[in-house]
């Protein structure tokens, strides 16, 4: 559908921002409170606790007109868009066999872990549903969110495949994290673009906006990982590499520390030898300074772009969170 002749009917309500998040975040509740009773416990289990909503709040600022106005076919997609989010965190959550999510105990953990992948599939389907059921579908550009969701499970898949592998390189590394977070923020970002009404070639300079700030998102986490205690993240920390996930800050390690991989090898490095040669390799410092090259990059493309003050001011709030300097 390369058809942007976005029509806004009389009656549509358009909405300021404030009121337009929450919306979303009602969507997001009623979605899984009002599922069917047979899922209804495990899906309201995750109304308990909430996330930071990130995502839709990119798809929001991203879909604001010259006034500052909202259509509702943005806050749909941007609640889709948290549910496909929360999906991929409870597959996410049996593959990386974590107990604590948004400071909760995991579906996984509380109620199994085949109940949490058929709820992981189900959120799937309601995020699909969601996105769908947009109204004009046919006058605007299609974000095809199967080819994102697509996106997100082959970096997952690529990141299992590489679990434990010590060679990982930073190349291999870049593109798992590419495809199972940046994806999705890309998705975000045009999904927003596209309900501004903005042409293709404004749209394409929205993806890229969205893919770079999603690999600082991703690189960001993996330091919080070795950074923060367990009460600032909410979640588990000192633990992607007890679960085999090798990220940037440790493959900077394996470069930079001789005997490390083997040591890695003979299955004999405790948290603390991790902490240290990560440390002494200057890992965190080195994935910091790449954060920074995505946020120069990221600044420019906000340059780039025809935006009013605020919307500008917007996007580098987002951009400033996702980097942590805010
Ligand atoms: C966690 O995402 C998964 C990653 C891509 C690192 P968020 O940190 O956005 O999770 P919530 O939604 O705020 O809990
Ligand atoms: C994010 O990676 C995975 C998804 C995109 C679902 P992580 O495994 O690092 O996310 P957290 O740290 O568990 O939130
Ligand atoms: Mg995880
Ligand atoms: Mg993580």
């Amino acid at each position: 559908m390369i058809n942007n002749k976005k029509k806004i009917k009389d009656n549509t309500k358009l909405v300021k921002f404030d009121e337009a998040l929450e919306l979303v975040r009602s969507e997001v509740d009623n979605s899984l409170s009002a599922s069917p009773l047979i899922i209804r416990g495990y899906t309201k289990h995750l109304t308990e606790s909430k996330g930071k909503f990130i995502r839709a709040v990119s798809v929001l600022i991203c879909a604001e007109d010259k006034d500052g106005l909202i259509h509702p076919n943005a806050i749909k997609v941007a609640a889709s868009i948290e549910i496909l989010h929360l999906a991929t965190l409870v597959h996410d959550d049996v593959i990386d066999n974590a107990d604590l999510r948004r400071g909760d105990v995991t579906l996984q953990k509380k109620y199994g872990r085949k109940t949490a992948v058929i709820c992981g599939d189900y959120l799937f389907c309601v995020a699909l549903n969601l996105a769908t059921n947009i109204t004009d579908k046919e006058d605007y550009l299609d974000v095809d969110m199967p080819n994102y969701m697509g996106k997100i499970c082959l970096g997952e898949l690529n990141q299992h495949l590489n679990n434990g592998n010590l060679n990982l390189s930073m190349y291999q590394y870049l593109k798992i994290i590419s495809g199972k977070t940046a994806a999705l923020f890309e998705a975000s970002f045009f999904a927003g673009a596209i309900f501004a009404g903005c042409k293709e070639a404004e749209c394409k300079k929205y993806k890229q906006l969205g893919h770079y700030i999603g690999m600082i998102f991703q690189l960001i986490d993996d330091c919080i990982d070795f950074e923060n205690t367990v009460d600032e993240a909410k979640k588990p920390v000192q633990s992607d590499y007890e679960q085999g996930v090798i990220t940037l800050p440790l493959i900077k390690a394996f470069e930079d520390v001789s005997d490390l991989k083997e040591k890695a090898s003979s299955d004999q490095m405790t948290r603390e030898d991790i902490n240290e040669a990560v440390a002494k390799a200057g890992g965190l410092s080195f994935t910091h300074r790449l954060v920074k090259k995505y946020h120069s990059k990221s600044m420019k493309i906000i340059r780039e772009l025809e935006l009013t003050e605020n919307k500008k001011a917007n996007l580098i709030e987002i951009l400033n969170k996702a980097s942590h300097l805010s």
